[in-house]
């Protein structure tokens, strides 16, 4: 069986010229998440035999690997990030190149330099064979890391121009908030911070309107936005005068531009009513390896085959990944 699924690659950069893995959460709990904390690392890196291994074990045919976040958005010096940026994409495309048949990479970008990473996403794309793109919400940039770039502003059009000719998707990942905002919004509760709370929403989509060929994928359930589509469209159009500039609103784009992922959101009844807001052909399985375990993702979308039809199984599970990844171009 092909099962395709989004997991996460080896990062952080604990020097300047070596990707290594990071001493991943090293906050006791490990267990949960697969393991000690150095198996988990060992099985980051060296992904041809623990992980090759555990997706054989779990049925899974193919995963997309990237860099976890903040990766390349967390680099505010323009300089640093182009070359960690390449560094990453090399290492990447280094470790798979001899078995694209199960790996895929999406590509990690600096985004201070729009026509930067259009053509460094041209290059992971032409050259390194990478299945698109993978941006960790804003890029922090400016002396104190304090300034943040949103690529709906204009001067990103080159990039979704790229994007649009290259027609490849980007995935838009949530990241964990700079500090300024966790001490702001989450001070008094640290609990509700990342995926509990503040992962919400990261997304925007002013850029739809002017790519209108665009793919953009979603996790984690679309970030909760298609429960909250009605809500949100109406309040946007109140807001309108504010200066809104999307051509359509939201749950149109849904339905025509972005696509979202499981990763991790294992929730049977909130997928059918996902699936009945955007519709099955908007969504692909994916796991979020490895803040989420694999063997979870498997007893998920084994579960989901007792009730769901074959074609609309596989349509959850493969298809429409293989379609949007354009794996079998
Ligand atoms: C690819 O290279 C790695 C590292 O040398 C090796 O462990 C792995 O077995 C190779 N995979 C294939 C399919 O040749
Ligand atoms: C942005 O990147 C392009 C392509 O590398 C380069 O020609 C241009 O000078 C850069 N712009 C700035 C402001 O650094
Ligand atoms: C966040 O709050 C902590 C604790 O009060 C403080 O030490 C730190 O400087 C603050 N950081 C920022 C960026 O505001
Ligand atoms: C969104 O736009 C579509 C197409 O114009 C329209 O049919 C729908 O009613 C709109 N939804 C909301 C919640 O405004």
């Amino acid at each position: 069986m092909f099962f395709l699924t989004l997991s996460i690659f080896t990062s952080i950069f604990l020097s300047a010229n070596s990707v290594q893995a990071r001493k991943f959460r090293d906050t006791g709990d490990n267990e949960k998440l697969g393991g000690t904390n150095a198996e988990l690392v060992a099985n980051l890196l060296d992904v041809h035999n623990q992980r090759l291994q555990s997706m054989d074990s779990n049925n899974i045919d193919f995963m997309v690997l990237s860099c976890a976040q903040p990766c390349i958005q967390g680099f505010s010096d323009p300089v640093t990030a182009e070359n960690m940026a390449v560094l990453v994409n090399n290492e990447l495309a280094g470790t798979i190149s001899n078995n694209t048949e199960r790996f895929g990479a999406f590509a990690s970008l600096a985004m201070h330099n729009a026509t930067a990473a259009a053509l460094e996403l041209q290059r992971s794309v032409k050259e390194l064979g990478f299945v698109g793109a993978l941006v960790n919400d804003y890029q922090q940039s400016g002396a104190d890391g304090q300034t943040l770039l949103y690529y709906d502003q204009p001067e990103y059009d080159i990039f979704w121009q790229m994007v649009s000719d290259l027609d490849v998707p980007v995935y838009f990942h949530p990241r964990t908030d700079i500090q300024t905002i966790l001490n702001l919004t989450y001070a008094h509760a640290p609990s509700l911070k990342g995926p509990a709370q503040e992962f919400a929403v990261g997304l925007s989509t002013h850029i739809l309107g002017r790519f209108p060929k665009l793919k953009i994928i979603v996790g984690h359930l679309g970030e909760r936005i298609p429960s909250d589509l009605v809500r949100i469209d109406t309040q946007l159009k109140r807001q309108a005068t504010l200066g809104l500039i999307m051509k359509q609103n939201v749950t149109t784009y849904f339905r025509t531009n972005i696509f979202e992922t499981t990763s991790g959101n294992f929730a049977p009844e909130l997928l059918n009513f996902h699936i009945n807001q955007i519709g099955l052909n908007r969504i692909m399985y994916s796991i979020d390896y490895p803040y989420i375990n694999i063997p979870d993702g498997t007893a998920f979308i084994n579960g989901l085959a007792r009730t769901m039809k074959k074609e609309d199984h596989n349509s959850l599970a493969r298809d429409l990944a293989i379609e949007v990844l354009r794996l079998n171009d």
